[in-house]
């Protein structure tokens, strides 16, 4: 039986579900390849760190080049995480006639276009399952299962680390750093968790998304990213009474005119919608397409066994290529002549929303409110108000009827520029029921 042997950068938590899952299903890999796949080295910083997998000691090594220079090695898997070194390496990786797998998005999402071009000049694969949704085979669905349709909007829970948190913050007592805390414990959280909570990550996510629905590229730079760092366990409380659950939510959506619309925003999911039995580390999307219509795929978005199962497909489709089942052409983000460009401003986009003013308890300041909401087009569902002791700071709740963000952002910068008004309004989106 003929052996591929595969170099490993990184053993955390994904690498170590890797090896853990090439470990455990070695016979019915090799029975699936016709080949067996062994780990031959992976790269640490530490070795005298206690890990969660068993190798043999001579296979970890500090040094790139064990893995980067050995001919032997046919396939990198990629799994240290952030742009440098892992760019560099994936890369040379390339350069040295070896395909890569890797599960990072933030590489991809940032640097996509410069490593498929040099892989396409080698005809080598490049393989990227883990980077989005974790363990669910999303980027598959949309790449192979649906190249027979035209998806016009991709809508996700894409960043574990946030639902995680809003979840607990939802079903618990727990405090926003508390849960923080935990989803970092549980290995969900990047090794900067700020890239999860700024909604950064979600943001990678969707560009990669993107680019494999609609064959356009955008900068995750471009995405209008808002993350849930702002979220108070009073916006929560107030959700519910409401009927609503708080989730982070990443949409691309083609317009009618072509343009393209890309966000990540904490939105207002009514309890009765998919999204809002999305719970823990849990990640979801939903497709929409021309044939198909809705289709949605959900399943643990993080985590080492989850990652671990995607990047170990991967490594069986690349090994699949090594062994010479498939001759590949299709260029790895799945469009040939993929068009880069930047989303179109919100202020298009119509919705309800949800707004918390912060301004004092003083006579008249609901009616200033109102009038200029109303002044710009802005019309009231419903208002609430806790009555704290004179000159207090009020939570001031308005849900919103349907508006033009130009509209609402109008509005919000004058409220916002009121000489009394002591912070800037929080305001988010409401989901129409599905
Ligand atoms: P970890 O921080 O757990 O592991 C990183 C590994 O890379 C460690 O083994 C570390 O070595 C090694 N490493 C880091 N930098 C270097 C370096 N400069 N030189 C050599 N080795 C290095 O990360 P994760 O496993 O959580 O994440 C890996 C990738 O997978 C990231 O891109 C992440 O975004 C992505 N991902 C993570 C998911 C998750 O749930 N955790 C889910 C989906 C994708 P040492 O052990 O010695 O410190
Ligand atoms: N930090 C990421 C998350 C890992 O929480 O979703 C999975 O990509």
């Amino acid at each position: 039986m003929r052996n591929i042997s595969i170099g490993l950068l990184g053993l955390g938590n994904v690498g170590s579900g890797t090896v853990r899952i090439l470990s455990e299903n070695r016979e019915s890999l090799a029975r699936r390849l016709e080949g067996r796949v062994t780990v031959k080295r992976v790269l640490v910083r530490d070795p005298s760190k206690a890990r969660d997998v068993e190798l043999p000691m001579p296979a970890l090594t500090t040094d790139p080049d064990d893995i980067l220079d050995d001919p032997d090695i046919r396939v990198v898997v990629e799994l240290i995480g952030g742009i440098e070194p892992a760019r560099e390496y994936v890369l040379r990786a390339l350069t040295s006639g070896k395909h890569v797998v890797t599960a990072n998005k933030a590489l991809i999402a940032e640097h996509g276009a410069e490593i498929f071009a040099e892989a396409a000049r080698r005809r080598l694969s490049v393989h990227f399952e883990g980077a989005v949704a974790g363990g669910i085979p999303v980027l598959r669905a949309v790449r192979e299962g649906l190249a027979s349709d035209r998806i016009t909007a991709v809508t996700g829970i894409v960043n574990g680390t946030s639902n995680f948190v809003l979840d607990t913050m939802t079903s618990s007592n727990a405090s926003y750093t508390q849960a923080v805390t935990a989803a970092q414990r549980a290995g969900f959280a990047e090794a900067d968790p700020t890239l999860d909570v700024s909604g950064r990550d979600a943001a990678h996510k969707l560009a990669i998304l993107t680019l494999l629905s609609f064959g356009v590229r955008i900068r995750p730079d471009d995405i209008a990213t808002t993350g849930i760092d702002l979220v108070r366990a009073f916006d929560i409380a107030a959700a519910d009474q409401r009927g609503y659950v708080i989730k982070s939510l990443a949409q691309a959506r083609l317009g009618p005119d072509g343009r393209l619309h890309a966000y990540v925003t904490p939105a207002l999911v009514p309890k009765q919608h998919i999204f809002a039995g999305v719970h823990g580390a849990y990640n979801a999307v939903l497709v929409e397409s021309a044939g198909l219509g809705h289709s949605m795929y959900y399943g643990p978005g993080a985590g080492m066994m989850p990652t671990g199962t995607a990047v170990v497909s991967d490594i069986i489709e690349v090994c699949r290529d090594v062994l010479g089942f498939v001759r590949r052409s299709t260029p790895p983000e799945a469009f040939h002549g993929v068009q880069p460009a930047t989303p179109a401003p919100l202020g298009g986009l119509e919705h309800q929303s949800y707004l918390c003013f912060h301004v004092p308890n003083v006579p008249g300041i609901l009616g200033r409110v109102a009038s200029t909401l109303g002044a710009h087009g802005v019309s009231i569902d419903s208002m609430d108000q806790d009555t704290p002791g004179d000159r207090e700071l009020l939570e001031m709740v308005i849900v919103t009827e349907r508006v033009s963000r130009a509209r609402l952002d109008a509005a919000l910068r004058e409220i916002d520029a009121f000489d009394v008004t002591a912070a800037p309004t929080h305001h988010m989106p409401i989901v129409d029921p599905m």
